[in-house]
């Protein structure tokens, strides 16, 4: 039951009237792509999990929107084309290699394949109106290149979950959790609610966004002179099946051993992608419509038709075998991609 696993949304709700989107993507792809970061690039330099419309390419040019290419999604909510992503965890070995760590769906999406809980959330606490993003919309948070808790908190909101359950929500934490977590991992991607109204980008795929000047988003915080225009809180859950590595024997004396696809064990490199591609004014309409997790006004469709919907790897390499180095570390390019990226 959706309605039974949107602990999170509650636990930060004040009191009164809430609003908010909360749906399962499935896995698209799993991916050497980054058509934000490095468009043009096949391979990219470290590997994503990729959710949301099957025009998800190589390169997506901001004036051919996803709903004007696709021909499917792996949302349930049948109207959104956008394309969500993140990095791809692996466990490392004593030995030094690598396994993927698979992906588990969220309370309530149970027959997902994989992918991600989303959420869009207008406001909490006190009615407000947002902006929905506008047509080649798209951001970035988070540093792939960040190993350092000071640089990590520039990014207040991206966090982890140690599941003690499937429906733990408290104890987020900035690194990665330090002892082995019953349930998985779970990996909780927060954007910045305040755009600048102009740009539909901007050259670190960031600045055109910002966080509340002052108090926070959930406290309804107010929106800083240079970004002034409210926009949805978009929020990724992403759980990781890290329950059969939780034996610590397995375990790298060095300590917890699971790692970020850019070569990141520290959790501070945590970050996540975005390209808007919802269907002619379908989100602003849900958003207006203050929609609570299920929406009446969107048009839906079954989990099982969202997993029909994937795209084949343009690049061909081993990601699930035992490997001696992740994806694209053997051929040096993922440095270039620390430096585009930091
Ligand atoms: C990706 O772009 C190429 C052209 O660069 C095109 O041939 C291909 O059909 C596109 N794939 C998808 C899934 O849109
Ligand atoms: C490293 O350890 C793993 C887990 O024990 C094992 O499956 C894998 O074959 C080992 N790799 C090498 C190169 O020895």
């Amino acid at each position: 039951m959706h309605w039974n696993s949107i602990a999170t949304a509650l636990a930060l709700s004040a009191s009164g009237a809430d609003a908010l989107l909360r749906f399962s993507c499935s896995q698209l792809v799993l991916d050497r792509l980054d058509p934000l970061v490095n468009p043009g690039s096949a391979p990219a330099p470290h590997l994503h999990q990729i959710v949301g419309g099957n025009a998800f390419n190589i390169t997506m040019d901001p004036a051919k929107p996803p709903p004007t290419q696709a021909t499917c999604t792996t949302c349930t909510f049948a109207d959104d084309f956008s394309n969500y992503w993140t990095a791809v965890l692996y466990f490392q070995a004593k030995n030094g290699s690598y396994k993927r760590v698979p992906l588990k769906p969220n309370s309530g999406f149970e027959q997902a394949m994989g992918g991600m809980t989303i959420y869009y959330t207008p406001y909490i606490g006190t009615k407000q109106s947002v902006t929905a993003f506008k047509p080649g919309f798209r951001m970035l948070i988070g540093q792939q290149g960040y190993r350092t808790k000071e640089e990590a908190q520039r990014f207040r909101q991206l966090t982890y979950t140690c599941l003690q359950t499937i429906m733990t929500r408290t104890g987020e934490t900035l690194d990665m959790p330090k002892s082995p977590c019953p349930a998985g991992i779970m990996t909780n991607v927060r954007f910045p609610t305040c755009w600048d109204g102009k740009n539909l980008d901007s050259p670190d795929h960031t600045s055109h966004v910002a966080y509340p000047s002052s108090g926070t988003f959930e406290n309804n915080g107010p929106c800083p002179a240079t970004h002034p225009v409210k926009i949805p809180q978009l929020f990724y859950e992403v759980i990781w099946d890290t329950t059969k590595f939780n034996d610590k024997s397995l375990w790298p004396a060095s300590g917890q051993p699971f790692v970020w696809s850019q070569g990141d064990a520290t959790g501070f490199g945590n970050h996540g992608d975005y390209v808007f591609g919802w269907k002619d004014d379908a989100l602003q309409k849900a958003m207006d419509t203050n929609c609570n997790i299920n929406c009446p006004a969107l048009k839906t469709q079954s989990i099982a038709v969202g997993n029909k919907c994937a795209n084949k790897a343009r690049v061909h390499e081993d990601i699930d075998g035992w490997l001696t180095e992740l994806p694209g570390f053997s051929s040096g390019d993922h440095k270039e991609g620390m430096r585009i990226r930091k």
